[in-house]
């Protein structure tokens, strides 16, 4: 592994450019390889099993372009499926979304009342919810978590309706048991809520602080080879064709994308 080595990133889709506009923003001399299994998306409605099962394929996928580091961008893999990726990338360090969040949110509430929100499958997971006891119980905190599944945030960052009415009156419906458990602090666990951002700030009202996920994994990249190319060229694999990826993908990562190659992941049937 040298320098020159890509930082390795994988979701299930577009949203995971979200949090490569954080790494880029921190470190903008690293080349990245992205895998998007667009094919396959949704994951944030599978069951376990299937996530684990993609994950552990995606991973295998990253690892042909011999990552230093790889970054599980989405959040219902990092919830179900993050010792399936560590143990697949070996002695290649593994950065999830859950853990720095969990670390950002008791850092910063004052009441200890959290609200994660996130896909059905993170939410189910309870993996924020039992790191953030964990984390608590360590620094003799009390926490205590509300959390709540919002599914139609997805579609709607993909449609560029992030600042519509309909946001809002989802974001509304959604947001207002957490509302009322008077949290103080609020994870954005998914991929897709920080475009979200403003519409869900202004229905959690000021006093709410929000968590990006990624914005906060990010600042955990601890690179022990760095790489100092003043203009990295950056690959992206998606596992549908890439048009889709391509026009949402520039919304979400804010530049032109270049570089983006479908690659076929080929499988054979078995009965389970
Ligand atoms: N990337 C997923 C996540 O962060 C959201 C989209 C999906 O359900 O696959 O959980």
């Amino acid at each position: 592994m040298s320098s020159t080595s890509p930082i390795g990133v994988f979701d299930s889709g577009i949203g995971g450019l979200t949090v490569v506009k954080e790494i880029l923003s921190l470190h903008p001399n690293e080349r990245i390889i992205y895998f998007g299994d667009t094919a396959r998306v949704p994951y944030g409605s599978k069951s376990i099993e299937t996530v684990r099962r993609y994950a552990l394929e995606d991973t295998e996928l990253l690892l042909e372009h011999s990552p230093k580091l790889i970054i599980v961008a989405c959040n219902t893999v990092s919830a179900v499926a993050l010792d399936v990726v560590k143990m697949t990338a070996g002695e290649i360090p593994v950065i999830g979304m859950i853990e720095p969040a969990c670390r950002e949110a008791l850092r910063i509430t004052k009441s200890g009342r959290v609200g994660v929100i996130g896909t059905e499958a993170t939410v189910a997971s309870k993996a924020y919810d039992t790191q953030l006891a964990f984390l608590a119980n360590e620094g003799a905190r009390a926490v205590a978590t509300f959390s709540k599944a919002c599914p139609l945030f997805v579609p709607l960052a993909e449609e560029g309706w992030e600042n519509s009415a309909a946001a809002e009156l989802v974001a509304k419906e959604y947001l207002g048991s957490i509302i009322e458990a008077n949290v103080d602090t609020l994870i954005l666990g998914c991929t897709h809520y920080p475009v979200l951002r403003k519409i869900i700030q202004s229905v959690m009202g000021p006093n709410v602080s929000l968590i990006n996920s990624g914005e906060v994994a990010s600042r955990e990249i601890l690179l022990s080879t760095i790489s100092n190319s003043s203009s990295p060229e950056h690959s992206y694999l998606v596992s549908d064709t890439p048009q889709k990826f391509q026009t949402i993908g520039e919304r979400f990562l804010g530049v032109q994308l270049d570089n983006i190659k479908q690659v076929i992941f080929e499988e054979t049937w078995k009965v389970v």
